[in-house]
């Protein structure tokens, strides 16, 4: 593969080194994802006519047909109260992959195919209506693997589950798939893992986070331990501090009656960044097995620093999203947006620590928002500087190593290293970065995150899914925030459109004598 140094100067902007020997032959680059077929299945996608199965679900599924993943006779089945036919939703499915899909992927045969496997129930959660004949259905093919994904609110998962159990749909290999969010505090969490957990045992609920499902994640994993590289430093005496930042350039996007009840600290950090922060910090497992991995991952929520009234100010700051730009053109504020005044948080920045022996003192630095300078999520792991420079000072500064690992947009690793400024005239040391970008160094599509996951319901292969007692974990860090943030009364300070945040939260990191790192 090639790989670029890029310095921050761009005095090498040009120059390319060959990182031998790891090139790898464009045949074995275009071969390196490989399709393993799943065993035929019906995928009832309760919400099937809602924002998330058109936007996500069906192109995604449409996608692994394409790749040839499909197998006889696997059926999509949209399921919601909207009364249609069959045809009427194959012609929702159509416009729903020609709206999200590039036109060059829309192939007529795959498309026709596809569309074969697509059926529809109008069922009613509340009531019997539509239920005898989702059974006539699925009874069909009753041997098969079956997945009920409820792509619908909290509120109805409930009356889901039992009409499920009532109408006796749960087969030997049944799943259960849910979105988030799983409660807006332990409490609520609980009650709704009850709900489900009275109908379906843990290894039939599958919980998603889709953060898992992305590329770069898992490479991560990858990273520390597929390598002998950088494990031997991943602790205390070699890391100063880590930072994650899934940063947003959109909006509220019209999910004005969410989101403003749940704001960034319940939407984004509670699991998107409190998954990313346990894959970055756990222990090794012993296995890629699914309880291997989630044990670990349990242990490192169980050891957050809590963030109380005590300490909440310091540790945290809240944001909103003022007037501003993004995108190249003026936008609205947050309370504009939503037409009424809230004090709900769009931003969020917060300093933690984890008490166990590797990470005690290293800073975690986590920081998401909406309507931010750009869309970037990365996390950063920022090593000590180098005990005793023997370069005087005509060498210039020396920075310490930087591991940069890009989950979105140009996924990738950037390691930052000091090399020597190449030519005579003395010892000038130079900051670069040894920059791998997936796109560039593998020829395949980057799968959307639902296409994996998707396809591991039906595996049943629970890894990247979160477990009930990491859920509740999450919460139980998050909830004294929220009660803290609430009894002093801290407020979202107004960060214009287009920036990094507000200026407390450059403040949180700077106060320590670091900074947030520059995507560059
Ligand atoms: C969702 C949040 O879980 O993740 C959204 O509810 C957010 O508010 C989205 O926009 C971000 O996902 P991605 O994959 O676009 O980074």
């Amino acid at each position: 593969m090639n790989a670029k140094f890029t310095p921050r100067g761009g005095f090498f902007k040009s120059i390319r080194l060959q990182t031998c020997p790891t090139n790898l032959p464009s045949e074995r680059r275009r071969m390196s994802s490989q399709i393993i077929p799943v065993e035929p299945f019906d995928y009832v996608v309760f919400g099937g006519t809602g924002d998330l199965a058109e936007r996500k679900l069906l192109p995604a599924l449409y996608h692994r047909q394409l790749a040839g993943q499909l197998t006889e006779p696997t059926r999509i089945i949209g399921a919601s109260r909207t009364a249609m036919t069959d045809d009427e939703y194959r012609q929702y499915t159509l416009a729903a992959l020609k709206e999200h899909l590039k036109a060059e992927e829309l192939d007529e045969a795959e498309l026709a195919k596809f569309l074969a496997r697509i059926f529809y129930v109008a069922v009613d959660a509340k009531s019997d209506q539509g239920w005898p004949q989702l059974k006539t259905l699925l009874d069909a093919g009753k041997d098969i693997v079956r997945a009920f994904y409820l792509a619908v609110s909290p509120s109805i998962f409930g009356d889901i589950a039992d009409k499920i159990r009532d109408h006796k749909l749960i087969t030997k290999s049944t799943r259960i798939v849910v979105e988030k969010p799983i409660g807006r505090d332990l409490a609520s969490a609980q009650a709704l893992n009850d709900t489900i957990g009275k109908v379906f045992k843990e290894e039939q609920i599958f919980r998603i986070d889709h953060y898992l499902g992305k590329e770069t994640v898992q490479n991560l994993m990858a990273l520390r331990f597929a390598n002998a590289l950088y494990e031997p430093l991943w602790n205390s005496a070699h890391i100063d501090h880590v930072q994650i930042t899934v940063a947003e350039s959109v909006g509220l996007e019209g999910r004005v009656t969410y989101y403003d009840k749940a704001g960034a600290l319940r939407d984004m950090v509670q699991n998107h960044i409190l998954q990313l922060l346990c894959l970055v910090a756990m222990e090794a497992p012993s296995s890629l097995d699914a309880e291997a991995v989630r044990d670990e991952k349990l242990k490192v929520l169980r050891s957050l620093k809590p963030i109380t009234g005590a300490n909440v100010e310091k540790l945290t700051v809240r944001g909103q999203y003022r007037a501003g730009a993004s995108a190249g053109g003026p936008v609205n504020g947050y309370q504009e947006e939503l037409e009424a005044t809230s004090d709900t948080e769009t931003f969020v920045a917060i300093k933690t620590e984890i008490n166990n022996w590797r990470w005690a003192g290293v800073p975690f630095y986590l920081r998401t928002g909406k309507r931010l300078a750009s869309r970037m999520s990365e996390i950063v792991i920022a090593f000590k500087p180098i005990p005793h420079s023997i370069f005087g000072e005509s060498a210039g500064r020396i920075e310490a190593n930087k591991l940069v690992i890009r989950l979105q947009p140009d996924e990738g690793v950037k390691q930052w290293l000091m090399i020597k400024d190449p030519g005579p005239g003395g010892m000038r040391l130079r900051h670069v970065s040894l920059d791998m970008s997936f796109a560039q160094a593998f020829e395949v599509r980057n799968p959307d995150a639902y296409e994996r996951l998707l396809m591991d319901v039906i595996r049943s292969n629970q890894t990247l899914f979160m477990r009930r007692d990491e859920v509740e974990a999450a919460w139980n860090w998050v909830d004294p925030i929220l009660k803290a943030w609430e009894e002093i009364g801290q407020k979202a300070q107004g960060y214009t459109s287009g920036t990094w945040g507000p200026s407390q939260a450059i403040a949180l990191i700077e106060r320590d004598g670091r900074t947030w790192h520059e995507n560059d």
